[in-house]
């Protein structure tokens, strides 16, 4: 129904529309839960036990299977119990920021059909740290929950007061206690001041100035993973994944965020040039982010989380075989509906039944392409 009939209908609309539809029908959904039983309608079966061989225990968490929703889709931590539903076996909750933010004035999405892509340029539009911790205190999921960090949206927050914007929002995740991840998002394209912290001198001073926090945090700090985009050079990479090494907190990486590269798509330059700025995401960055975590694989033995472009099962073997651990996806999401964590996973348990490969991994993942 979701092909037939869902995605007609929302793709009549503009992409921000169908965006600000489909996140209020969410929520509404997540808050009234009799409505998930309309969920099988949307391709959700109503029984979902992953194959034990799709799970992992990383940072001492256990994952059911590889596929996470990725951060962004669920900015306000009040989709949880649907995205559960879904069958996400981990979520990436924000980007929240310190202070709120109503992110950038629209148009700020844009879809991008013959190439499966989105551009977005949401910028950071969150209701605050505090105010999205207490919506996660609404539901206790039973899988792992990320919360996401990232700058405030103000163009005048630079510097060490950037630092201390980031502190404060490290400082607050760590007093409420019940993240199981932490994901410091440096990667961001859609600031206000269009840097990112992800320069390695900006980065180093940033991690520096985290330190106390971390130290003087009142509950242990779960592992706290760096997310970077997939535009970086193979040896400013190398550089990066350096300055990371020397804080031991950091205990990961999600690659990757949105690519700021138009090249190679195939909806026609102008029409992409009149979008603007923003993010690009989906299929156009698949190939880009897969090298990327090759590369980062290749320069750290923490476990890697691939995002970029995963819209089937193929995409989570290519990412895991390049050294992902898990995967997590929006742009594959929007595409695909509601049902495609459920469809992933059921193929993933095929191949390997059809292949005698028991446990998938890194390791195993290339015997199932
Ligand atoms: C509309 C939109 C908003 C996003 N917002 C965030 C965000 O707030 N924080 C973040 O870390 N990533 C954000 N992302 C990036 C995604 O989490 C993901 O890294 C990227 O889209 C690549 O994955 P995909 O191809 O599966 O979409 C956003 C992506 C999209 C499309």
């Amino acid at each position: 129904m979701y092909n037939a009939l869902l995605r007609p209908l929302l793709f009549s609309l503009s992409s921000d529309q169908a965006h600000e539809l489909t996140i209020h029908a969410a929520a509404w959904s997540a808050r009234n839960r009799w409505s998930h039983s309309l969920l099988p309608f949307v391709g959700v079966k109503r029984r979902f036990q992953p194959l034990s061989g799709l799970s992992t225990t990383l940072w001492g968490i256990h994952f059911h299977h590889p596929v996470g929703l990725a951060a962004g889709f669920d900015k306000e931590g009040e989709l949880v119990p649907l995205m559960q539903r879904l069958g996400f076996s981990h979520l990436d909750i924000g980007s929240m920021t310190a202070k709120p933010s109503n992110g950038n004035p629209l148009p700020r999405s844009f879809r991008l059909k013959r190439d499966a892509s989105l551009i977005n340029r949401m910028g950071l539009n969150n209701s605050g740290t505090s105010s999205v911790l207490r919506h996660l205190d609404a539901f206790k999921p039973s899988i792992p929950r990320s919360v996401n960090i990232a700058k405030t949206h103000d163009p005048t927050i630079l510097g060490e007061e950037g630092i201390q914007d980031y502190a404060q929002s490290l400082s607050e995740v760590l007093t409420w206690g019940k993240a199981d991840l932490i994901t410091l998002n440096v990667s961001c394209p859609n600031t206000a001041e269009g840097k990112t912290f992800e320069n390695p001198d900006s980065l180093s001073a940033l991690l520096s100035g985290l330190d106390t926090t971390i130290k003087e945090s009142p509950t242990a700090p779960p592992p706290i993973l760096l997310k970077l985009s997939c535009d970086l050079e193979k040896t400013v990479l190398t550089e990066i994944t350096q300055i990371a090494h020397k804080k031991a907190w950091i205990q990961g990486f999600v690659m990757s965020n949105t690519s700021t590269r138009r090249d190679g798509l195939i909806e026609p330059t102008d029409r992409v040039s009149a979008m603007g700025k923003g993010g690009l995401s989906g299929k156009a960055i698949a190939g880009w982010s897969t090298q990327s975590i090759e590369w980062l694989a290749s320069s750290t033995s923490h476990p890697i989380i691939g995002v970029g472009g995963v819209f089937n099962a193929r995409d989570v073997l290519e990412k895991m075989q390049a050294g992902a651990s898990l995967v997590q996806m929006y742009t594959g999401l929007v595409y695909e509906g509601p049902g495609v964590v459920q469809r992933i996973v059921s193929d993933l348990t095929s191949l390997m039944q059809q292949k005698g490969v028991e446990t998938l991994s890194p390791q195993t993942a290339g015997l199932l392409l």
